[in-house]
């Protein structure tokens, strides 16, 4: 694999690093990064590792006109002993390459991408953050390079991981959220891009989640865009309602992204022997459960969400407040294990955990 020996430039005016224990999400960015080039010649060639720094990008780049651009999110933490670890970086990795497949964009080699992203953190490990609730988060992207107008897959890409040191995604912190239901906006249809983790699928969220934010709500939560009456996911995290001592949550049908966080929730409440249940959930389903006092709990899961209890869900004129605003048993007992099992304080019975 000579053609991946990674190449280094150090970074000779490293940054200050901010104060750990207020770190917003996503603020601030390491010295360094990775970068790798694509054309069609060469395949994926030169990856290198750069001090953090502005990108140089013909304007007529695809990736600017037609979005052709997938992402990625994981994170590492750091453990009691100073060690460093990832959670099942090999499931991110394996959602990068299907988002490139959705997207037309060419696959990289995951296992290459695992190891260059350990060589990153071992270059920038100072960066990994120790305060409680702190991580550095992992952003791979590819962005589509070539300087075309026609439309049509680009010829050339850049694959780059940046590093951000961050604390809790919502401004509540680990405190339940108010999320209101969508009833205008879409998110995704099914043979859409909902699945694929592609930067259109975010921006076309934003103003819905404009409107909710005015109304004091942290995000919106995704019908299905067919009916609008099925339960998608919120955008930032997958969903799960705790209803009569079981747990359901939205199957997955081609519009709502695979998490590995919801992959990993699902695991663990079998592993406990709780029930839970992957199908469609009718708003208006949870709606009777809910007036019957059957709703127990609501939370999302997501890398950069954890698990984010829901304290509230508005939908049309009802304020359906789950468990008195509060985070439940189940909530409280999965935050407890997931970020045990990822910062090395609680045994890992799945083997998520990747030492760097
Ligand atoms: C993540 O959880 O890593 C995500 O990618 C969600 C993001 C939009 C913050």
């Amino acid at each position: 694999m000579s053609e991946y020996t990674i190449t280094f430039i150090k970074n000779e005016q490293p940054k200050e690093k901010p104060d750990s224990d207020h770190l917003p999400f996503g603020k601030f960015f390491t010295d360094h990064m990775f970068i790798q080039d694509y054309s069609e010649e060469k395949g994926w060639h030169n990856p290198r590792i750069v001090p953090y720094q502005p990108l140089v990008i013909d304007p007529a780049a695809m990736i600017f006109h037609y979005g052709q651009t997938i992402f990625e999110g994981l994170k590492a933490y750091r453990t009691a002993e100073g060690n460093v670890q990832l959670f099942r970086p090999d499931k991110n990795m394996e959602r990068l390459n299907r988002s490139n497949r959705r997207m037309c964009i060419p696959e990289v080699d995951e296992e290459f991408a695992i190891d260059a992203i350990k060589h990153l953190l071992h270059i920038d490990q100072e960066w990994v953050p120790s305060a409680p609730g702190t991580s550095l988060y992992i952003r791979p992207f590819i962005i589509a390079t070539e300087p075309f107008l026609g439309v049509r897959p680009s010829k050339n890409y850049q694959f780059i991981v940046i590093l951000s040191p961050v604390g809790a995604y919502y401004e509540s912190g680990i405190n339940p959220v108010k999320i209101a239901v969508e009833n205008n906006y879409v998110r995704a249809v099914k043979g859409g891009t909902g699945e694929a983790k592609t930067a259109g699928n975010y921006a076309s969220s934003l103003i819905a989640q404009e409107v909710a934010d005015k109304e004091g709500y942290a995000q919106v939560l995704w019908l299905d865009g067919l009916e609008k009456k099925y339960i998608e996911e919120v955008g930032s995290m997958n969903v799960f309602f705790k209803v009569n001592g079981k747990v359901i949550t939205p199957a997955l049908n081609g519009s709502i992204l695979e998490g590995v966080t919801r992959n990993s929730v699902i695991q663990m409440l079998k592993h406990w022997d709780i029930p839970v249940e992957e199908r469609k959930i009718s708003m208006e389903e949870l709606y009777d459960h809910y007036i019957n006092g059957e709703l127990e709990e609501a939370f999302g899961s997501g890398t950069a969400a954890v698990i984010s209890p829901i304290g509230e869900l508005a939908w049309n004129n009802e304020h359906m407040i789950i468990n008195d605003g509060k985070t439940g048993a189940i909530s409280s007992k999965l935050y407890q294990t997931l970020t045990g099992i990822q910062y090395g304080t609680v045994k890992d019975p799945f083997n998520w955990v990747v030492k760097v």
